[in-house]
């Protein structure tokens, strides 16, 4: 029998191990030989430690990157300080709930009402299901429950568009069911006349067609009708009620409306259904990192001034209750997002300084607003997923927690960009009125109605964060370039880690596989 060349790849894959598989694909030209692939994390165990003696780690940073490095370090025997200039542990990883208190870097002081049982989650909010945040969870015994990204009850929303489907609300099912079904009669009618022959044999046409039937609904004369798939009124029901389908848009008015060009969205290989969040707020994760890592290890309102590396270790100064003090270690680990990291005065060079700063910062906003009735339940049938407009409010998040229950926390905006910004400049009441008057436009009156309370959150003007994720852009290489790459390995004593030098920015699973990689790299060099 002769070998595939697949075959022949997993077989090198069982006997040798992924490195040399990895290799082996080098040799046949099947990938750069120099990878860039990260190699599979090892957790630390302790048979290092008599050799080696205690190595002391300071983890400038309690944000997921810190406390994921402090906690991997741990495993290893290695001794840890954490300093957080928060008094919580998370960093952007933060769950609002009744009673919290947050003053903006602008003065502006918010305290959070929401009932008991009820919260918003101000930064991740949603965890794929191939993100090693899984594993913590599993690992820490943070049960996690449905996110519901993709709703087809939801709605959608555009403005400003041409057509008549120009400022009216419409369920995301009658819009995909539309937008496949228009595009499969097309395509099926193109290939019925020929036009794809040069591209296609009779038996792929008729393979193809039959895909279209089954993707867009068409019927035998290759047309698109609608159909139950877009929903119905009355819905089918008892006895002799078939349900009436509710007639389909215009195809014109459907296309130039943009509202099928949302579907893109849950094809993203990181925000497909399914998708998680703990049970009880994200910040579940953060405290069961930190209870982890212990109390002793971390020190809250240690806000960092100053830190360098010396001959034989580093030093870190920070600011707390207690006034300024003095931590020493062999290693340093910054997590600190890299534009605040690059101006706390240091000894680092200055290339690495300037590497730090050339981030482009992204700001991203939210709005929890509590109702005292679950309206989008009772009167829309909406459990859970997204309602996304082309309004400033970008998106509506129905809570995936909670069901049929008394009260409700709608994510009444998240948005990013300009968008963002133009909520930030307002003042809270401000925000939140400006969230209703959009938000009724969608759902009518209901929206401004039984509100409980509301917190909203400006992530740029959050004190030890000023944006909600970063980038490299493109004038400074982006991440192949020298600033990015500097940054991936130690300057003397002192290492970076963050979602920011990840291939998974604005996700916890940058930040910990992050993290992963840096603790691998201590352990290497202290183990040498
Ligand atoms: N990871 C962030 C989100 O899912 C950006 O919205």
């Amino acid at each position: 029998m002769t070998q595939t060349r697949r075959g022949f790849l997993r077989n090198v894959g069982i006997a040798g191990g992924a490195g040399v598989m990895f290799n082996t694909m080098g040799a046949l030209g099947l990938s750069p030989a120099a990878s860039a692939e990260t190699p599979p994390f090892t957790p630390l165990d302790r048979s290092g430690l008599q050799r080696h003696g205690r190595k002391k780690v300071i983890v400038m940073g309690g944000g997921i990157a810190g406390l994921t490095t402090a906690y991997e370090l741990l495993k290893g025997g290695y001794s840890v300080t954490v300093l957080e200039g928060r008094n919580r542990p998370g960093g952007r990883n933060w769950t609002v709930r009744g009673g919290d208190t947050h003053t903006d870097l602008n003065g502006r002081t918010q305290r959070a009402r929401f009932s008991r049982d009820q919260y918003m989650n101000a930064g991740p909010g949603r965890i794929p299901q191939m993100h090693v945040t899984i594993d913590y969870c599993r690992e820490l015994g943070v049960p996690i429950e449905v996110f519901t990204n993709q709703n087809a009850d939801a709605f959608l929303y555009r403005e400003n568009v041409p057509g008549a489907l120009n400022g009216v609300p419409v369920r995301q099912r009658a819009v995909k069911a539309d937008a496949y079904g228009y595009t499969a009669e097309l395509l099926a009618k193109a290939t019925d006349q020929g036009a794809l022959d040069a591209e296609l044999t009779p038996e792929d046409k008729e393979a193809l067609i039959s895909y279209l039937r089954s993707f867009g609904a068409i019927n035998s004369a290759n047309e698109y009708v609608g159909g139950g798939r877009r929903g119905y009124d009355p819905q089918p029901g008892a006895h002799l009620e078939a349900g009436t389908p509710l007639p389909q848009y215009d195809i014109s008015d459907l296309f130039r409306s943009t509202l099928g060009n949302y579907f893109s969205f849950e094809m993203g290989f990181d925000q497909a259904m399914m998708m998680f969040q703990p049970v009880g707020g994200m910040d579940r994760i953060a405290y069961a990192l930190a209870a982890a890592v212990g109390i002793r290890n971390v020190r809250y309102n240690a806000e960092i001034v100053e830190y360098r590396n010396t001959t034989d270790g580093v030093e870190v100064l920070y600011r707390g209750p207690e006034g300024t003090r003095k931590v020493s270690g062999d290693f340093a680990v910054n997590t600190m997002p890299p534009h605040i990291a690059a101006r706390i005065p240091s000894n680092l060079p200055a290339e690495v300084v300037t590497a730090l700063g050339s981030v482009s910062k992204t700001n991203a906003g939210k709005i929890g607003i509590e109702y005292e009735r679950r309206w989008w339940e009772e009167d829309f049938r909406i459990y859970g997923g997204i309602t996304n407009a082309n309004t400033n409010v970008g998106n509506v998040w129905h809570p995936s927690y909670g069901y049929n229950g008394r009260r409700g926390t709608m994510i009444g905006y998240y948005n990013t960009g300009a968008n963002a910004n133009f909520y930030g400049a307002l003042t809270p009441e401000q925000r939140f009125r400006e969230a209703v008057t959009q938000g009724k436009k969608i759902f009518g009156d209901v929206y401004g109605e039984k509100v409980h309370s509301h917190f909203s959150q400006d992530w740029a003007s959050a004190k030890f964060s000023e944006a909600a994720w970063v980038g490299w852009p493109s004038a400074v290489g982006g991440q192949t370039g020298a600033g990015y790459q500097s940054l991936l390995g130690p300057t003397a004593n002192i290492y970076f880690a963050g979602d920011h030098l990840s291939h998974a920015i604005a996700w916890q699973h940058g930040a910990m596989t992050s993290a992963r990689a840096t603790v691998a790299q201590i352990h290497e060099r202290v183990m040498a």
